[in-house]
């Protein structure tokens, strides 16, 4: 973290000259979903994580009603009037905070215009939130320079709108919701029906969070994504004709499911419907297991959750197959699945301290054997959720 802030305090002390005193640092982390993909959408619980890895911001506010935005990442500087703000697809990153501010301004936040550098250490577009992370560090930073009182849900909620309605990616709420809450050591079991929520500490023992990264470039996710978010919403309609009071899909129990399931006929919308309902069920007692210490149970349900996204949702696709069902095949590695929206990104895995060396060994040459690609491998943390950091950045600069 430390390298992170001092590069990027010297960019940006080239990007936006001025005194250290009015520059403000937030971070937000990444997430890695432990459990319960598809379904932030439907109601049902999800079982999201923070990680250490996340999006640092510097921010200086500005006089006149402009925004920039540089990055680490990318090299081209966005200027913007912050009264003006549309999506263009050549923006590439810089969409998100600009999404966030224009969000903010919607909802009668007194916005100011600001210098805003990014710098990063999260694979992007890897099914890690590394756009949730961007929009709420971006958040925060903009309810601080604009002195607003928001609350942090108020912020996770105002992110989120930015991806729906500026980006155009009808996402659920639990991305932004674990990178804005999330709690160092903890997995937040969330019901994305109320928002009420519940950290579960994350005790592992000897076994260790792996991430493991396709580095498949994601292609037409966005477009799938929203395709299946609208067959949920036609199979949730056909269900409230036997079932008027039905709110969410994932509210369903099977026994519930297998009397609508035969009025709903189109058979790709059962088997969407099978999962969001079944997937659901397995969030509940994959926290039971972790809170009673039975990592193997968790595991099991992990390696369920993939085969329901792999045969029922239709999300995974041949490198995320391969990923999970190599890792299935290495003794110590007790659950894999695959994590995010799907169609490309990543893994999550329990692993054995003593199997790691070889987890990484086989997985990675099946994989490479079968696809071509070289996986990228992460053992990671569960890290806390967004803040503010510019007292540990400005303890830093001046030390230097
Ligand atoms: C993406 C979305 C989330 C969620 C997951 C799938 O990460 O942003 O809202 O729907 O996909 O579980």
């Amino acid at each position: 973290m430390d390298d992170m802030l001092r590069q990027g305090w010297r960019q940006f002390e080239t990007f936006s000259p001025g005194p250290a005193e009015d520059v403000r640092v937030f971070f937000a982390p990444g997430r890695v979903n432990l459990i319960g993909e598809h379904i932030d959408y439907n109601g049902g619980r999800v079982f999201p994580a923070a990680l250490r890895e996340g999006t640092w911001v510097f921010a200086r506010a500005r006089s006149d009603r402009m925004a920039r935005f540089a990055s680490f990442n990318y090299p081209k500087t966005v200027t913007v009037s912050i009264d003006g703000l549309t999506y263009h697809e050549g923006d590439d990153y810089a969409n998100y905070p600009k999404g966030v501010i224009w969000a903010a301004l919607r909802d009668h936040m007194a916005v100011v215009g600001a210098d805003f550098l990014f710098i990063g250490n999260l694979p992007s577009r890897a099914g890690l939130s590394s756009s949730a992370s961007i929009e709420m560090a971006t958040a925060l930073a903009v309810a601080a320079l604009s002195g607003s009182a928001y609350s942090r849900l108020q912020l996770v909620r105002l992110a989120q709108w930015a991806e729906n309605a500026f980006v155009g990616v009808n996402c659920g709420i639990m991305d932004q919701f674990a990178v804005g809450m999330g709690e160092a050591g903890h997995a937040l079991l969330l019901d994305t029906a109320t928002l009420d929520y519940e950290p579960v500490p994350f005790e592992t023992g000897d076994y260790r969070l792996v991430i493991v990264n396709t580095n498949k470039p994601r292609s037409l996710g966005e477009s799938r994504y929203n395709e299946r978010r609208s067959e949920c919403e036609a199979v949730l309609a056909v269900v409230q004709r036997r079932m008027p009071t039905v709110r969410h899909l994932a509210e369903l129990s099977t026994v519930d499911w297998g009397r609508c399931e035969r009025d709903v006929g189109n058979p790709a919308w059962q088997k969407r419907g099978k999962h969001v309902v079944t997937e659901n069920q397995r969030v509940i007692a994959a926290a039971a297991a972790l809170r009673a210490g039975s990592l193997i149970s968790f595991g099991e349900l992990m390696k369920q959750s993939h085969v329901s996204l792999r045969d029922d949702y239709e999300v995974t696709g041949f490198e995320l197959d391969t990923l999970a069902e190599a890792a299935w095949d290495v003794p110590g590695c007790i659950g894999a699945r695959m994590t995010g929206a799907g169609f490309g990104g990543c893994t999550v895995n329990l692993v054995h301290g003593d199997a790691l060396a070889r987890f990484q060994d086989e997985v990675g040459r099946r994989y490479r054997d079968a696809t071509g690609l070289t996986a990228a491998f992460y053992v990671s943390e569960i890290g806390a959720g967004a803040r503010e950091v510019t007292e540990e950045a400005g303890a830093l600069w001046r030390s230097w």
